[in-house]
This record gives C-alpha cells, structure tokens and sequence, in this order.
C-alpha cells in the first residue's frame, strides 16, 4: 500500500474580466482607498459570458493534468471543492469529469467553503492511501460573485472568482500532505451564511429578497480566523512532527492582508515568508489557496521539496492547517 499522495501537478483558471476597486466604487459607497488599507485587495476576476464554477475548475483542471504528464484514462477520480456549483444538480464534478473526458474517474463535491482545498486534499490523499484510487485531480474553485449582494459594500468589495488544481497520485515516497488538522463550528454558521436558496428556505420570486445572498459578520470572522489559523497551524505542525523554521512558505486563505499579517505576528514569522496574491484576486473562497500555490510555484517562491503550511478559514464556519512537502517524487 502506498503510504503518500504527491501533487505532481497543478494549474489556475481565472475568469477573463478584472474589476477593480474604482469599479466597485461606482456601485457601492467606498473608496479604492478603503478596500486597500481594510484588506489589501486591488482588483478581483469575475465571471462573464460562457464562463462558470466548472469552467473555472476545468481550465485549473487541465493545466494540472498537462504539467502531470497523465492522461484523461489515468484519473480514478476527480473531486471538486465549491459550494458555488453551476447547478444544484450534478455535482459539478460530474461537469469537470464530462468537459474533460474523465470517462473511467468517479466524481463528487465536497463543500466547506474557504476551507474546501484543505478538506479536499485531506479527503483525496485518504481515498489513495486506502487504496480507492491511484490518481485523484483535486479542482477547488468558487464564484462568489453570484452570489454577494452588490448592493452591500460589507461583503461585495471582498471576494471574486477563481479556480485551482491538483493532480495527486501514489507514491512511497513522503511528498503530499504530511498531516492535516480540520475542525468546524456548526453552530456558529450564523457568521457567515447564505440563509434562503436549500430545503430549509426555499429561494422565493422575489428579486428584493435579499436572503439568497451571502452575509457575513466581518469583524467576528475575523477575529476567529486568526484565532483559528493560528491554532491549527500549529496543531498540523506538531503532527508532522515539524517546527514553524522547517517551513520554506506559508500558503493562507487569501481573504484579508491584515489577517495574514496577524497570523504572521502571532506566529512570529517574517511576513515575507506567507505568499500573498490576493491583492489581485480578492478571497476566492476554495479558490484562494491552489491559485497561490500555482503563483508561487511559477514566481519560483515555492520550489522541489520545500516544506508547506496551509492554512484555510471560513463559513460553517470551518477550518483546516496542513503541512505538504511540495513537488514529485524523484
Ligand atoms: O473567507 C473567510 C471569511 N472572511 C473573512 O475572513 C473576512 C473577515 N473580515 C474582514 O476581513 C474585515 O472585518 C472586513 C474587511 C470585512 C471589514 O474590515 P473592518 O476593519 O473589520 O471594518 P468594520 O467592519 O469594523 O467597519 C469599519 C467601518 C464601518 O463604518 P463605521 O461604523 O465605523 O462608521 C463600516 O460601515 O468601515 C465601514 N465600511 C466601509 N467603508 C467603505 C464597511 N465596508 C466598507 C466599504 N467601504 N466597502
């Protein structure tokens, strides 16, 4: 049985349009200057014309399967992290499956939210070392922007579109994910939720009805993403029996610079050492970290076998730190 599940290859797809923070400002009532020195957010990509979740995942999908090596017949399975899926139904694994040819691989979501690509690789690297499958491709990808309320200057300034992958595959060597810690909080979903839309309140005809949107309690989510951040990075640190200078990159959610910076200080790691790109993609909710990822191995700041922390913070609320060690086996 082989014991690790090693990303051999990875990819981004982004929507085409860029919105900046000027833009926003024609909608809402806020400032270029606000949403910079609030969260450090300079543009963000939103969806247009024939793009969407599984769009999105498809075009990650296929770079992460190119720079692999494998073929659509080599995938066992492919699973996608959102909870913006195109339709309530198929999952949109099933589309990401279907648009790319997957034909043998089973397909399922998996749904919790920012933190969706920590769970997803938590998942994914389980099903291989169980023996289910060989070679997963990981897609974890949100669109936020159908479902903000562009009325609401709270929550539409922060977030955008975008999608990242993975390709896992077997190995016995120690690359992948080294350890994981996950956690959640059900019952304080209250923070930072779309109330109307499932069983429980069903979406009414009404366009005014505002319930269909996200809302969020921005400076409590905050304060538990820091909190929360901080514990389980350091929670998958002791499971990996590693220590925070063993670590060559920290790769966060991307929803706030200051929250990274927080997370920096109680750390007591040099900022330098977090890679940040969300100034030009805002919080793409499971998106954030597999694009930072794809950046930062293209900017050469992520290189063969450096050690990785991930750490992800978000609605349901839930969250999860890992410790990868990046790169294929040799
Ligand atoms: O993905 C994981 C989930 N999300 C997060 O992790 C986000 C967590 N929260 C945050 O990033 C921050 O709390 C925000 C960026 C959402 C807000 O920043 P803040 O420093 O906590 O601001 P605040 O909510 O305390 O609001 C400060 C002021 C308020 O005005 P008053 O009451 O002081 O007069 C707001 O009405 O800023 C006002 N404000 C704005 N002003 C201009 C709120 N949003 C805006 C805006 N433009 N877009």
């Amino acid at each position: 049985m082989s014991v690790y599940a090693a990303i051999t290859g990875w990819g981004m797809g982004v929507p085409v349009k860029i919105v900046t923070n000027d833009d926003i400002a024609k909608i809402v009532d806020t400032s270029d200057e606000w949403i910079q020195t609030r969260t450090g957010i300079r543009e963000r990509r939103i969806i247009s014309g024939s793009e969407s979740t599984s769009t999105l995942a498809s075009a990650a999908g296929r770079d992460a399967m190119q720079m692999a090596g494998v073929t659509p017949a080599d995938i066992d399975m492919v699973i996608v992290a959102t909870f913006t899926p195109d339709r309530p139904l198929p999952a949109t694994a099933c589309q990401v499956q279907a648009a790319l040819g997957l034909n043998r691989a089973a397909a399922f979501d998996i749904a919790a939210a920012c933190s969706g690509f920590v769970y997803g690789l938590t998942v994914a690297t389980s099903l291989i070392q169980t023996g289910m499958a060989k070679r997963i491709l990981l897609c974890a990808v949100d669109v936020l922007s159908h479902v903000v309320n562009w009325q609401d200057r709270n929550t539409c300034v922060l977030f955008g579109d975008g999608a990242g992958a993975v390709v896992l595959e077997a190995t016995d060597q120690p690359y992948g994910l080294l350890s994981a810690v996950l956690g959640a909080d059900g019952r304080r979903e209250d923070l930072l939720m779309i109330e109307a839309g499932g069983t429980c309140m069903p979406l009414r005809d009404d366009p005014h009805d505002t319930r269909r949107y996200l809302t969020m309690n921005g400076r409590e989510v905050f304060k538990l993403a820091v909190r929360g951040m901080e514990e389980s990075s350091l929670s998958a640190l002791a499971k990996a029996n590693m220590t925070l200078d063993q670590i060559d990159l920290v790769v966060p959610h991307q929803a706030n610079r200051r929250i990274i910076e927080a997370i920096a200080e109680r750390l007591n790691l040099p900022i330098e050492r977090f890679f940040i790109n969300l100034d030009r993609y805002g919080n793409t909710s499971a998106g954030t970290i597999p694009i930072a990822l794809t950046e930062a191995a293209a900017s050469g700041a992520l290189k063969q076998d450096d050690y990785v922390l991930l750490t992800a913070f978000g609605g349901g609320l839930t969250w999860g730190s890992a410790v990868i060690r990046w790169g294929k086996p040799s």
